[in-house]
């Protein structure tokens, strides 16, 4: 199983991608092909709305020529996208978001282009946040599983990690196998096709 996982945190070596660790060595020790891609550190413009992506069949079509691109590759490749994300004020940092705004050109629904290049993949969130659990996630997982529902993805899941003490809270044996646990679920999930719980 080929899993990309897009961490959208702008601390590259923050709670996130500490919390992302051994779900990738678990991914790794399960068989999985793992890309790791920090999306803060790309060159990736905000959507512009200008729906070309529509009228453009078979590819992906944005007239931005800008990081975008490889990222669409890397979506094209996997069997599951993870979005790796801190929360940042309910919803994901911009960076992330304007790539969630950018799959526009995966789905052409609004033009004389027709069909999806990416129907049929599974996503996943890994989530960190001040606040207490559902309360700080749960407008962003919502978003995912409406984007997820709209573009025919199959949604498999979250895990979320409460920032409590930094780096340390994502650190402790509980935070380490919850990420772990995750990583042979989402193994599970994408391969049975079953739904999440
Ligand atoms: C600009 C900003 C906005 C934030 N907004 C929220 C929020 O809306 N809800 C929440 O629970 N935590 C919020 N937080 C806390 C972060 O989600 C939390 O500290 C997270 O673990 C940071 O992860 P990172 O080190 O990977 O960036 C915010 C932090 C920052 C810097």
């Amino acid at each position: 199983m080929k899993v990309l996982i897009l961490m959208g945190s702008p601390r590259l070596k923050g709670n996130t991608a500490e919390l992302v660790k051994p779900f990738i060595s678990e991914l790794e020790a399960c068989g999985a092909s793992v890309r790791y891609v920090t999306v803060a550190d790309r060159d990736i413009h905000a959507c512009r709305g200008c729906y070309a992506c529509q009228n453009v069949q078979g590819e992906y079509g944005c007239v931005q020529h800008d990081d975008m691109y490889s990222i669409v590759e890397d979506i094209l490749w996997a069997d599951c996208i993870v979005l790796a994300a801190p929360i940042y004020s309910w919803y994901c940092p911009s960076n992330l978001k304007s790539v969630l705004d950018r799959h526009y050109g995966l789905n052409k629904f609004y033009g004389s282009a027709t069909g999806s290049l990416w129907a049929g993949k599974s996503v996943g969130v890994i989530a960190t946040h001040g606040y207490e659990g559902a309360y700080a996630t749960e407008p962003f997982e919502t978003g995912v599983i409406r984007l997820c529902a709209h573009s025919n993805l199959k949604y498999v899941g979250m895990i979320s990690e409460r920032d409590e003490d930094d780096l340390k809270s994502f650190q402790t044996p509980m935070a380490i196998n919850k990420a772990r646990e995750f990583a042979r679920v989402i193994m599970e999930r994408v391969k049975d096709g079953d739904e999440p719980n």
